[in-house]
């Protein structure tokens, strides 16, 4: 089988063709995605992306659909992951309803379901409000997040923690070198600096353009030429041995993103 792993980030697996906007290790090709799909038509088997169709706007994602359709070979799979905004919608109702009532445990849920909804749209700076608020000395939902958002999550709590704990040479190095090139730009006229550093930052990669559920995604994925389209878990799908490529799931099998939507659809 030929896969394809688009928006890869470090996650990939090395016998598939992976891409992402930058390439974070030899075997993955950078790559910006809105320019299209850098290969002929029907060269995959199976096309995967997890964690990326929010990243392109409502017009850039159905151009995008179309490509991986386009790259597909019939009967060839896309199987599309994304941040599942039903599930997110859910939580904030019952985080809502319950810290109305008092509960002091459901008040700091609210708090990061709000995060989940809003922040990766709205902030202009790397990691945004999320950032802080899993940088805090004392996060007092800690459990919740790592149930709902995973092993990613958690890793960045412990690297907090641990940065915390220890000075870093190399850090006062970095973080001399953005304080001097910040007052260089800094001396542009009126607001140039802050229009410029929003303007990169919010077409880095990193923001979330929209946002999905089952049904707005199904329509989507109709639209742009696919059938069968199906619901699965991180563990189900049309594609033999799924699990082996652990890449929606860990080598002991725990979900590597449990916040997710997971939706397969075939080209016919
Ligand atoms: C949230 S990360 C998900 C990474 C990985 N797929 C995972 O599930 O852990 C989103 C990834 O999409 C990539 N990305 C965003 N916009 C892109 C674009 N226009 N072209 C290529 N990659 C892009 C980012 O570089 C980033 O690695």
């Amino acid at each position: 089988m030929d896969c394809l792993n688009l928006g890869c980030g470090s996650r990939f697996h090395s016998t598939w063709t992976n891409l992402n906007f930058t390439s974070t290790s030899k075997e993955v090709i950078a790559h910006n995605l809105t320019k299209g799909i850098c290969f002929p038509d029907a060269s995959f088997d199976l096309v995967y992306h997890s964690h990326v169709l929010e990243h392109f706007s409502q017009a850039d994602a159905e151009v995008f659909l179309q490509e991986c359709w386009r790259v597909l070979r019939p009967q060839g799979v896309l199987r599309v992951v994304v941040p599942d905004l039903e599930q997110i919608v859910r939580t904030y109702l019952i985080a809502l309803e319950k810290a109305n009532n008092g509960s002091e445990e459901w008040a700091a849920n609210y708090q990061w379901i709000l995060l989940e909804m809003f922040d990766q749209l709205a902030r202009n700076e790397n990691g945004g409000e999320m950032k802080k608020y899993l940088y805090q000395q004392q996060i007092p939902n800690e459990k919740f997040i790592i149930q709902r958002c995973g092993i990613e999550v958690k890793n960045l709590i412990e690297m907090s923690k641990q940065k915390r704990n220890k000075s870093n040479n190399l850090k006062h190095i970095h973080d001399l070198f953005i304080k001097l090139s910040k007052f260089m730009l800094q001396s542009l006229p009126g607001k140039i600096y802050s229009n410029f550093k929003i303007g990169s930052f919010r077409q880095s990669g990193e923001i979330h353009q929209w946002m999905y559920d089952q049904y707005s995604l199904s329509l989507l994925l109709k639209k742009c030429g696919f059938q069968d389209i199906t619901k699965r878990t991180a563990t189900e799908s049309f594609v033999p041995y799924w699990t082996s490529y652990n890449l929606d799931t860990e080598p002991d099998n725990s979900v590597y993103k449990p916040d997710s939507l997971y939706i397969e659809a075939l080209k016919k």
